[in-house]
């Protein structure tokens, strides 16, 4: 006779556990701003498991596009006097604000970890840019997706310096890539993780079946 050990397990449909993990992750990532992450470091091994999974995007003629500059501990000093400098030099007077130059100077350090994003195009340039930067972003997805999956907050950031040839100039790329802003990384304060919020996606999709009589 069978005790209640032996009894064999209810079993799980293989594509329904699939389904639900893939929900879950993507429904989970949020954005975590650097001002709501703690000072707790994010180790190698983590980091790693993040960068190797931006490598796995989706890439049109297998172009690779993405680059990165980790920038970790005093390192982080060096870029966030870089993004105010830039700032300083690229505002005119009239529109230049305190608050948006002191906060260019505080996020790289209240993240344990800030990433400079990159699009490098290929010699030929046979992919237009724009597939180039969706490439980017896929793979900046991935990034965000496994960081959530361990429990890290990532904040994509693309205050408009980001974007000049001097930030590109200083991730070592050249005149015909671009810098497509920076992704932070850090555990959430107090572990905590914010509600996300959607409208509908009806409300974003045309159905067409063949029997309407517009295309
Ligand atoms: C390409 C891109 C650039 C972004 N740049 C900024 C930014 O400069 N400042 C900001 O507050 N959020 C930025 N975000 C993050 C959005 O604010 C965030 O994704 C949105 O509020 C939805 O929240 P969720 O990511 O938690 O779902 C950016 C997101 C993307 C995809």
């Amino acid at each position: 006779m069978m005790d209640d050990s032996e009894s064999p397990r209810p079993s799980l449909d293989p594509l329904t556990l699939r389904l639900t993990a893939a929900n879950a992750l993507i429904r989970r990532r949020r954005s975590i701003k650097p001002a709501d992450m703690d000072p707790r470091p994010v180790e190698r091994v983590h980091l790693a498991a993040i960068l190797e999974n931006a490598n796995w995007a989706p890439t049109h003629g297998r172009t690779e596009p993405w680059r990165f500059t980790v920038f970790t501990g005093d390192a982080r000093e060096r870029l966030a006097g870089f993004l105010q400098a830039l700032y300083r030099e690229k505002t005119p007077k009239e529109e230049f604000r305190d608050d948006k130059f002191e906060k260019l100077g505080a996020s790289p350090l209240q993240a344990p970890v800030a990433i400079l994003v990159g699009m490098k195009r290929q010699d030929i340039e046979k992919i237009p840019a724009i597939e180039e930067v969706e490439a980017v972003a896929c793979a900046v997805q991935n990034m965000h997706l496994t960081a959530c999956a361990i429990g890290i907050g990532g904040f994509w950031s693309t205050p408009p310096i980001v974007y000049t040839p001097e930030m590109a100039q200083f991730m070592g790329l050249g005149p015909q890539d671009q810098c497509l802003g920076l992704f932070y990384l850090g555990w959430p304060r107090d572990d905590a993780w914010p509600e996300g919020q959607r409208n509908p996606m009806s409300e974003k999709v045309t159905w067409l079946d063949g029997g309407e009589s517009q295309p």
